[in-house]
């Protein structure tokens, strides 16, 4: 993970911005064209389009790197009977979308964070399935400049958790409703996820506290930005 340590030249880009402001020098136009760092977000089941809950980590991160670039995945995020579709259709909008802007900006560090059905759809689409009746392929499905600069994924109440995985964090045992089998790992991406899930969560574990599953941000967001600043700075 050589490559990211490029990312301690974002720190000095930060301060270079805030001087080069201070000294009211206009950047060159196509410095702004590509991020040193962007973070795609994945809201939760029947929340509107938009960031959802993963706002709260990503506003820390802006907040700590500035210059950081947000986008939200775009998918239904449907529940009840839609909901196998509308995982589907998330799976192949996080695959288009993080292969887009790879494309676009192949020296930039990409940070994913998904939320409950935002982070099943991100899980899948690094991890491969199957999942049905959404994807039957055990492949990643990201691209291959995606697999080379994402540096974290964070997914918080993730409907596919199982206990025993290496990154996950929290204190549930059960699995979520949408558990992986007990044999699943994911070698090539294990280092860079960060899986929040506690036992009183109804989707992610067995319990009965949505307020548990709405509350990661709050909970974990420090936790999860201390992690992706350590995948950064290697
Ligand atoms: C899974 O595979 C079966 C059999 O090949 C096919 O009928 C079905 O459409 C596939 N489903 C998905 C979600 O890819
Ligand atoms: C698990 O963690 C949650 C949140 O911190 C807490 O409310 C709950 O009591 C814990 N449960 C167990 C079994 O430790
Ligand atoms: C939840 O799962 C845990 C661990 O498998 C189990 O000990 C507990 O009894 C389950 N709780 C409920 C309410 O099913």
């Amino acid at each position: 993970m050589n490559k990211f340590l490029s990312f301690l030249s974002i720190i000095t880009y930060a301060t270079a911005a805030a001087a080069a402001d201070a000294a009211c020098q206009a950047k060159p136009a196509d410095d702004d064209a590509c991020p040193q760092l962007h973070i795609f977000g994945a809201r939760e089941t029947t929340t509107p389009q938009g960031f959802g809950s993963t706002k709260t980590l990503i506003d820390m991160l802006i907040k700590t790197f500035p210059g950081t670039t947000a986008e939200e995945i775009v998918y239904p995020a449907a529940g009840g009977k839609e909901y196998g579709a509308s995982v589907g259709a998330g799976i192949a909008a996080v695959v288009r979308q993080t292969a887009t802007f790879a494309a676009r900006c192949p020296d930039a560090v990409i940070i994913m964070h998904g939320y409950s059905q935002g982070a099943q759809i991100m899980d899948d689409a690094f991890c491969g399935g199957p999942d049905m009746p959404s994807i039957n392929s055990t492949a990643s499905l990201v691209s291959e400049t995606t697999t080379k600069n994402v540096a974290a994924i964070i997914l918080m109440g993730n409907p596919r958790h199982v206990d025993g995985l290496p990154f996950n964090v929290g204190n549930a045992t059960a699995g979520g409703f949408a558990a992986r089998p007990k044999t699943f790992s994911c070698p090539e991406f294990e280092d860079r996820i960060q899986a929040y899930c506690d036992s009183p969560d109804p989707f992610c574990s067995n319990g009965t506290s949505p307020e548990t599953h709405q509350g990661y941000g709050k909970e974990y967001g420090k936790d999860a930005l201390v992690f992706i600043v350590s995948r950064l700075i290697v």
